[in-house]
This record gives structure tokens, C-alpha cells and sequence, in this order.
């Protein structure tokens, strides 16, 4: 199976954000990826409802939010409302009740995306899957872009897929940081379903064949 590309806008030029978000769309991007960072699970700070609500009409593709924030579920509704198709939340953010905060997303109508980052093991994911309908392991420690990917992450992709597998569900993995033209073939080749990537897409003079390579990885 070619995985879905799905670009992160964290690498694109901030001042131009909605034209880089249309550009991508009509290069072949299958999602469009939004790091959504508070300053406190992160180091970093990035954007939130308000700018994704103003990129809204700049692309049909559907929009992940990838929340590294903590209490994410005091989030959840501005989030969806903002035009996110899934929202991603982190195992490891502090917040009152993870199961809580998966139905709450569901119940705004949106996918609920689980992130695990490469610390955890992906074990600890385990007892929520019946509540997520796409799976996020992190490739690099998150905070920042343009890291080098992880490869010790990759055995938990197939981990994943067994549990998911043997409770007969049927969710896509993403992978997240490091993915570039070289990398992609052995995160694919562990079975990942989609390819989040910020630098190798937007720093590329060639949008289209960035795309094209990493779905044909
Ligand atoms: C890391 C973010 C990633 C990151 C990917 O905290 O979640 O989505 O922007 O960027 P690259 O592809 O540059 O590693
Ligand atoms: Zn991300």
C-alpha cells in the first residue's frame, strides 16, 4: 500500500501560511498536518483555532491538528469548530481523562488521533485504541521541526497493527518528524499509513516530486 502524504505546515513560510497551504493541496498532499504547540508540553509556540479557521478556505484536503499542548480538552471545541477534520492529542499531555477527551472529539464530530511520542512505549496506547481512529508515532522528540528521524520508533508501527489486528480495528498509523526522501522508505516499509513531513516538502524547489517520492517510498 503507497502511504498518504501528509505535509506539515510548521515548515512553510508563516507570512504566506494560506498560499503554501494551497500550494501543497494542489501538489498531490492527501492532509495537511498543523502543529499546534502551547509553550508548555513543548518547548515551542506555534498556532492555534483562529489561524486554522483563516486556512480553512485555502484547501479541501482534510486538516490533522496535532496538539502538543497540555489539557487538550479544554481545546477540543475550538479545535473542531476552527475546521479540523482529526484531532491528534498526546498519551503523555496532562490532562483530566484521556478516554474523556478521545469521546469528546468524536463528539465534536471530528477523527480522534492519539500521539505517542518516542519515549513511550507504544504499550501504553494499548487500552485506549477503541476510542482512536488514527494512531501518531512520533519520529522525533516533538518541539521543533526540521530533527533527525528516530529509527528505533519503527518496531512499535507493527506492534500497533497486531493489537489493532487482533481487537479487528482498522486505523491508520501515522508517522511524524524526520521524513524526507530517505527515511520515508523505512517508515513505509514498517507499515506506516501516513507520512507527516515539513522541511523535506516545503524546503524542496520541487513540491510535486517531494510528494510523489514519499507516497512512492
Ligand atoms: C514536531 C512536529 C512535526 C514536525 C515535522 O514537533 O510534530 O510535525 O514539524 O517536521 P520535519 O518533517 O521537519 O521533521
Ligand atoms: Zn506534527
Amino acid at each position: 500500500m503507497m502511504p498518504k502524504v501528509a505535509p506539515s505546515i510548521l515548515a512553510a513560510d508563516f507570512a504566506r501560511l494560506g498560499d503554501e497551504v494551497r500550494r501543497v493541496s494542489e501538489a498531490g498532499a492527501d492532509y495537511i498536518h498543523i502543529d499546534v504547540m502551547d509553550g508548555v508540553f513543548v518547548p515551542n509556540i506555534t498556532l492555534g483555532p483562529p489561524v486554522i479557521k483563516s486556512l480553512r478556505g485555502s484547501s479541501k484536503l482534510p486538516f490533522i491538528s496535532h496538539l502538543m499542548i497540555s489539557h487538550p480538552e479544554r481545546h477540543v471545541a475550538a479545535f473542531a469548530e476552527s475546521g479540523s477534520d482529526i484531532i491528534e492529542v498526546h498519551i503523555e499531555a496532562d490532562q483530566d481523562d484521556l478516554r474523556g477527551t478521545l469521546r469528546a472529539i468524536r463528539e465534536a464530530g471530528c477523527k480522534a488521533g492519539l500521539a505517542v511520542n518516542p519515549p513511550t512505549p507504544i504499550e501504553r496506547a494499548f487500552e485506549y485504541l477503541d476510542l482512536v481512529d488514527l494512531v501518531l508515532v512520533m519520529s522525533v522528540n516533538p518541539g521543533f521541526g526540521g530533527q533527525s528521524f528516530m529509527p528505533e520508533v519503527l518496531p512499535k508501527i507493527a506492534l500497533v497493527k497486531e493489537e489493532l489486528t487482533k481487537r479487528g480495528l482498522e486505523v491508520p498509523i501515522e508517522i511524524d518528524g524526520g521524513i524526507n526522501g530517505k527515511t520515508a522508505a523505512a517508515a513505509s516499509s514498517a507499515g506506516a499509513d501516513i507520512l507527516a513531513a515539513g522541511t523535506y516538502v516545503f524546503s524542496s524547489e520541487d513540491v510535486v516530486g517531494a510528494i510523489r517520492a514519499l507516497r512512492n517510498s
